[in-house]
Formats: C-alpha cells, sequence, structure tokens
C-alpha cells in the first residue's frame, strides 16, 4: 500500500455515544465483516465488554476501501470512553493522524467529550466531529453543532450528522477519513522504527504485540531488537488486525497490524518499547506517559496454594493493561499478596472480573485507599479542604462544565454514582490529577479487647472518622464468633475511642449436657477451624472475618 492511502485513526466519544457501534457500521461498509442482524460491539471481545456493555481495551482493526478507483488501508482503533480507561485513548492516539469525536445528539458535549478532545488536540490529531443518534425522538444536532463550535472551535458546518444505529449517512464519515486525515508521515527505505502501542499474552504463542511502524518494514525471519531490554528476537509471524489476526508477508511503515517473536516472558514487551532491526539501531520513540494510579487495592488468593497461579495471572494481565501497578504486599491475616494500583474504581472492577473471567482466578480484593503523604507535624492542624471551586463554564443555555479541587477519597468511592443519580444521569464527569494537598487526616485503630488489629488500621478525614469506625465495628460484631468472653470492639484515634460494639459472650456447648458424639464432633470442628486463625491478644479472628470486613462492599 502506497503511505498516501494509508489513515490511521481512532475513534473517541464519552460512554455510550455510540462509538463501537459506529466502528460495527464501518466494518460492515468496508465488508471487513459480513452485515448481519447480529453485528454488535463487533470490536468489543472480551467477556467483560460485552457483559457490561463498555469497551475497556483499545481494539485495532484495519479496512480496504475503495473510493474514486483508488483503494484506501484505514485502521481503525476503536478506545474506551470511560474516565477509567482514558490512558488506552492517549495510547491509541500515538499511533493514528487523526479522530472522529462523536457526540450524542441528545445529550450534548459531556466530559470526556471535552478530555478526549484535548488530548487529540494537543496530540495535533485532525478532529472530525460526528454527531450520532439523529435518529432520537428528542435529538437535537443543530444545539450539538452549535455547543461544538463553541467549545472546540470548531466550524458547525465540519459536522457529520448520523446515526450509527441505522447507519444513516456512515458513508460520508469514511469519505471524511480519506479527505480530512492526513496519511502518516513515514519512512519506508530508512531502517525498522516500530512503536509497541498494545501487548496481550496467548497461552501457545507467548506475546503478541501490537505495533505502529514509524519507519521501514519488518518481514517474517527478520532479526529484531527492543529498545528497552537490547534482548533480539526472531520475528516469527507478522500481520494485520482485520479485526481478527490475519498473518502477512510483511508489515510497512504507516501500518497498524501484530507481530509475534517468541517473546515468552510478559515484561519483554513492554507497551510503548521500540523494535528496531538487528545491527541497525534507530532513535527509540517518545513512549508514554507511564499511568498515574489513583485507587490502590490489597488483592490475595483465597488459598495461599494458588498464590504462584494467581502470580502469573496478574503478570499477564498487567502486560495487556499497563496502567495498573503491582507491588508484592502481605497481611497477616490473609498471607502473601500484592498491593495493586487502578486508575479508578471501574478500572479495578474489570481488572478483578477480568481476572476471573480471563484466567479462572479467584481473589479477596480489600478495600480500596488512594495514597497520602504524611508530614508528622503540627502542620496538621490546617483546616481540612473539602471541594473548591476552580472555575465554570457555560457550554450553552442548558448545560455548565465546572472544575473543581476534591480531595481524592470524596470521589474515588461513590461520587460518580451519586453524582449520577443525584442529577437524573445529566451530569458526567471526568478528573485529572492535581497533586498533594494539606487536609486534616487522622490514622484510625480498630482494638479488640485493647489490642490493636493492624490489617484494620486506616486513614481517614477527621470529620468522617467517627461513621467509619462505627461502620467498621459494627461490620466486625456481625462477622466474628462469639467466643468464651465478652470482646470489646473499638475504634480509637491515638488513645481516644471514638466508636464501640460489644460482642456478648459464647455459651459454651458443655454447659448444655447431651451427647458425648456430638460434643466431640464439635471440638473436632471447632479444632479445624483453629488452624485458619489468628490472634489478636486473647481474640481469636478467623480469616473470613477479616475478609467480610476487608473486602469491597
Ligand atoms: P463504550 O464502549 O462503553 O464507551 O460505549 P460506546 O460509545 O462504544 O457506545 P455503544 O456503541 O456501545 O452504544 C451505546 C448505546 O447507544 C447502545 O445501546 C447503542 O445501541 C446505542 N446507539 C448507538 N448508536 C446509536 C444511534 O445512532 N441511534 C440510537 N438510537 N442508538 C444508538
Amino acid at each position: 500500500f502506497p503511505v498516501e492511502n494509508i489513515r490511521n485513526f481512532s475513534i473517541v466519544a464519552h460512554v455510550d455515544h455510540g462509538k463501537s457501534t459506529l466502528a460495527d457500521r464501518l466494518l460492515e461498509l468496508t465488508g471487513t465483516i459480513d452485515k448481519t442482524k447480529n453485528n454488535k460491539q463487533v470490536l468489543d471481545k472480551l467477556q467483560v465488554e460485552r457483559e457490561r456493555g463498555i469497551t475497556v481495551k483499545a481494539q485495532t482493526a484495519s479496512l480496504f476501501h475503495n473510493c474514486e478507483g483508488k483503494q484506501y488501508l484505514l485502521n481503525l482503533i476503536d478506545t474506551p470512553g470511560h474516565v477509567d480507561f482514558s490512558y488506552e485513548v492517549s495510547r491509541s492516539l500515538s499511533a493514528c493522524q487523526g479522530v472522529l469525536l462523536v457526540v450524542d445528539a441528545n445529550e450534548g458535549i459531556q466530559a470526556q467529550t471535552v478530555a478526549n478532545f484535548f488530548l487529540a488536540f494537543e496530540a495535533q490529531l485532525s478532529v472530525i466531529p460526528v454527531i450520532n443518534k439523529i435518529d432520537l425522538k428528542n435529538a437535537d444536532p443543530e444545539r450539538v453543532e452549535n455547543q461544538i463550535e463553541k467549545v472546540f472551535d470548531i466550524p458547525s458546518d465540519e459536522c457529520i450528522k448520523i446515526s450509527a444505529k441505522l447507519g444513516t449517512n456512515v458513508e460520508s464519515v469514511l469519505q471524511a477519513v480519506i479527505e480530512r486525515i492526513p496519511p502518516p508521515k513515514v519512512h519506508r527505505k530508512n531502517p525498522l522504527r516500530a512503536l509497541v502501542f498494545d501487548s496481550t499474552f496467548d497461552q501457545y504463542r507467548g506475546v503478541i504485540a501490537n505495533v505502529a511502524l514509524f519507519d521501514g518494514v519488518v518481514s517474517k525471519g527478520d532479526k529484531i531488537v527492543s529498545a528497552h531490554t537490547q534482548k533480539t528476537y526472531e520475528v516469527s509471524e507478522v500481520g494485520v488486525l482485520n479485526p481478527n489476526e490475519q498473518p502477512t508477508h510483511k508489515l510497512y511503515a504507516g501500518q497498524v497490524g501484530y507481530l509475534i517473536a517468541g517473546m515468552k516472558n510478559v515484561t519483554e514487551a513492554q507497551i510503548g518499547d521500540t523494535l528496531y532491526l538487528h545491527k541497525q539501531p534507530v532513535e527509540p520513540l517518545p513512549g508514554f506517559k507511564s499511568a498515574k494510579p489513583m485507587v490502590f487495592a490489597g488483592m490475595y488468593p483465597v488459598d495461599q496454594s494458588e498464590y504462584n497461579n494467581l502470580k502469573s495471572a496478574i503478570e499477564k494481565l498487567t502486560l495487556n493493561d499497563s496502567s495498573v501497578t503491582v507491588h508484592r504486599d502481605s497481611s497477616l491475616a490473609l498471607g502473601a499478596g500484592w498491593r495493586l494500583g487502578f486508575l479508578g474504581l471501574l478500572h479495578m472492577e474489570v481488572f478483578n472480573q477480568r481476572l476471573e473471567q480471563e484466567y479462572n482466578a479467584s481473589v479477596i480484593l480489600t478495600t480500596p485507599t488512594v495514597p497520602y503523604k504524611a508530614v508528622l507535624s503540627s502542620s496538621k492542624l490546617i483546616k481540612a479542604r473539602r471541594a473548591v471551586q476552580k472555575n465554570m463554564i457555560f457550554i450553552d443555555q442548558n448545560r455548565v462544565m465546572l472544575k473543581y479541587l476534591f480531595p481524592l477519597n470524596e470521589i474515588v468511592v461513590d461520587f460518580y454514582d451519586s453524582l449520577k443519580s443525584l442529577s437524573s444521569g445529566y451530569a458526567s464527569f471526568d478528573y485529572e490529577d492535581a497533586g498533594y494537598q494539606t487536609a486534616e487526616l487522622v490514622k484510625m485503630d480498630i482494638l479488640l479487647n485493647g489490642n490493636t488489629v493492624e490489617e484494620l488500621v486506616t486513614v481517614v478525614h477527621k470529620d468522617k472518622a467517627h461513621s467509619i469506625g462505627k461502620a467498621i465495628c459494627e461490620r466486625l460484631k456481625d462477622s466474628l464468633p462469639r467466643q468464651l468472653f465478652e470482646i470489646a470492639i473499638q475504634a480509637a484515634i491515638g488513645s481516644k475511642i471514638i466508636a464501640r460494639e460489644t460482642l456478648p459472650i459464647f455459651k459454651n456447648i458443655f454447659q448444655y449436657g447431651g451427647d458425648i458424639t456430638r460434643k466431640m464432633k464439635l471440638l473436632k470442628r471447632q479444632a479445624e477451624g483453629k488452624k485458619k486463625l489468628r490472634k489478636i491478644g486473647n481474640v481469636e479472628v478467623p480469616k473470613d472475618a477479616f475478609i467480610k470486613v476487608l473486602k469491597t462492599q
């Protein structure tokens, strides 16, 4: 394919505005997939994506399209819309020269529409606004056109109005991709320079790297080097994604495709790495800014004998999702495990679900927390800051964009859901890191008969300590078995007790008399149970009790 007939583009949008549906129509229109009634989110390949109806992984498809007698190769990258996966979007854009910015004709510009526009704008990509769902009864494409002109400074006559669901006017989208997005600026005569922008692990074939070729050519049998590890590999297969893998003889600069080169270890195909030909070193491509995790949670195997299997599952999945950070951790109650960092709560849930569905792992995930920096001095006396308004922009008469500075732990757990229900689903939300701020935080201990339970020590805001402490004490009371003495369950800040529950005494079976074999059975069961107990002072705590208190609700 001559470079001038190649277009690399991505579809970006706010969640549910119809990216995946538009991708389906583009695949059909170019004959990449057969036109049947059942083509629904073809590029959403993961089980979790189909169950939740959302895209979490960017996917690539190469489409062939004839226009005015010329054959074009259009490489399409479908990207996720939810704020937690914006890292996937920014990575995908590095392989593109343009984007289709899809906006719902009824909802208009939303938080991720703005965030995605700026990602594309900063990457200097051509932006084609596509107003979707014009078939809806209350669609108001003219209003959305005006919003686009006002907020993004794109003339309203550049908007393409379509219904991805019905296929209305989708050909104009293809036409615009060819006319308005420039071909990639690449040099085929130069030595190979390929960017690894995604990778997956296949049990049988090892690492499959998705690559965008900036310079040169790569063929089966070539010896290539990873700029990151300096290791050399022999290429065993190259091909395009159509949208399934289709081997080809070569991949040329300007193309997007995949490459298999006997990389067995998941650390060998770093996303953002540059591949070049053996003995023809090149300047590595800039790669990617590493993702910054916002939410941390402990992950442990349900059974410690599963530790190694879970370790390898986590390694393989983080290859496919490099935005997750992994550090080894251990807990007296739950054994050896990891502390994982995620971009948000949905990201955490999806990662957990993928581990279970794609790797058959069963894990214990502890309540998520956000990172804090502690300064051990009197500066904590400074008054805590809650949300601080930064600015306000009117998108049109009906919609306003507000910018606030929030403590991360206030937005991480249920903020998005509360916002949605308070605004009856009208408000949308996007966030970026604003750095550390001083706040009145306290370390809260949980005590059992006066002894601290290390696993349950948390950092909370001073104003919320009482309600959180009370909730933990109640949960612990419900999950601890009664024992031969009364147990005081307390939450404390320093030496001050802020919440208390009391677990009453357990009536010993011998007090009731009765059948001796039944008693022996009960005693045996108790003894077995003890193996899984942890002693805190004189109180025995079964592993289940920790799991119930620590686990995500
Ligand atoms: P994420 O992958 O989760 O980011 O969402 P998405 O932007 O890919 O949206 P998707 O294509 O999954 O569409 C969301 C919903 O809108 C689905 O129920 C689609 O059937 C519906 N939808 C998409 N396009 C149209 C359209 O043109 N008209 C109407 N009426 N509905 C549409």
